[in-house]
C-alpha cells in the first residue's frame, strides 16, 4: 500500500482529482470504479470543474458504482444513482448509458454485474471509502473475501452513519447490493481516501492491523496498486506506515 498525507479533505481531494484528470486523459479509455458518501464529493466537484475550465472529458469513461441501495423509491434523491447525477454526471459529458449500478432487482442474478464489468474489459480505477467498522463498499464485517456482487443486510452502525444523508435512521434502507471483496480486488488500481478522527481507527486496522474478514478493508493490503489517500486526522493512529 502506498500512503499519502494531506492536511485536510481538500487537499487529499486535490490529489485525487489530479491523478485522475492525468489517468483519463492519458487513456483512450477508462472504466471507474465509484464510490458514494461524503469522501468524494469534493473530487467530483473538481473533476466537475476541471470539465467546465476543459482540462477533461468523459466521453471515453465508462463507470461502475460500488453499490446501491435496495426497496429505496427510483426519485429518492439519496440513491446511489441520483447522489451520482448530482455530484457528477449531470454536470459533465459523460454518457449515461455508459454509467452502471448494481442491479437491485429482486430476481436477478447479481453477478451479472461482475460478468458486465468483465465483458466491458474490468475496472481500471476504484474509487474506495471506508466505512468506521472497516467496510468496503457494503462489504460489512465477516463478509469472505472471495464473495463478488451480492446482496447484504446493513448493520446498525453503518446506518447510523448513513443517516446524514436522510431525515432519520428509519428512513436509511435496511439491504443494499453491493459489488463483492472479490470484485473490488480485481480492479487494477485502488484509491481508498478518508478523512476526519472517526476514520483514524479503521484506517490503522486497515493498513497496520492482521488481514481478517473482520475488518473487511485489512485485505487491500494485498492489492498489488493501492494508493491509500488521508487527512492528518484520519492518519494519526498510524504507528509505523508515515
Ligand atoms: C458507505 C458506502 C461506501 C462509502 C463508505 C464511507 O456506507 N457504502 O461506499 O465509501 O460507507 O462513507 P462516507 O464517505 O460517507 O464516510
Amino acid at each position: 500500500m502506498d500512503v499519502k498525507v494531506f492536511k485536510n479533505k481538500t487537499e487529499l481531494s486535490r490529489h485525487i482529482a489530479d491523478l485522475m484528470i492525468e489517468k483519463i486523459n492519458s487513456h483512450d479509455h477508462l472504466n471507474l470504479g465509484l464510490a458514494t458518501g461524503s469522501t468524494f464529493t469534493k473530487v467530483y466537484r473538481m473533476l466537475t470543474e476541471g470539465y467546465i475550465h476543459r482540462q477533461l472529458s468523459f466521453r471515453s469513461v465508462r463507470t461502475f458504482n460500488l453499490d446501491e441501495y435496495v426497496d429505496i423509491d427510483e426519485h429518492h434523491p439519496e440513491t446511489y444513482r441520483n447522489f451520482m447525477n448530482r455530484h457528477l454526471f449531470d454536470h459533465v459529458d459523460i454518457d449515461k448509458d455508459k454509467t452502471h449500478f448494481p442491479p437491485t432487482d429482486a430476481d436477478i442474478d447479481y453477478k451479472e454485474y461482475d460478468d458486465l464489468i468483465e465483458k466491458l474489459g474490468g475496472i481500471d480505477i476504484q474509487l474506495l471509502g471506508i466505512g468506521v467498522n472497516g467496510h468496503i463498499g457494503f462489504n460489512e464485517p465477516g463478509v469472505p473475501f472471495d464473495t463478488r456482487t451480492h446482496k447484504v443486510r446493513l448493520e446498525e452502525t453503518t446506518r447510523e452513519a448513513n443517516k446524514k444523508f436522510f431525515d432519520s435512521v428509519d428512513e436509511v434502507p435496511t439491504h443494499a447490493v453491493t459489488m463483492g471483496i472479490e470484485s473490488i480486488m480485481g480492479s487494477r488500481m485502488i484509491i481508498l481516501a478518508a478523512y476526519g478522527h472517526h476514520k483514524a481507527d479503521a484506517v490503522r486496522d486497515m493498513i497496520e492491523g492482521a488481514i481478517t474478514i473482520d475488518h473487511p478493508a485489512s485485505i487491500l493490503q494485498k492489492h498489488a496498486d493501492c494508493l491509500v489517500v488521508l487527512d492528518e486526522a484520519a492518519a494519526s493512529k498510524l504507528k509505523y506506515s508515515i
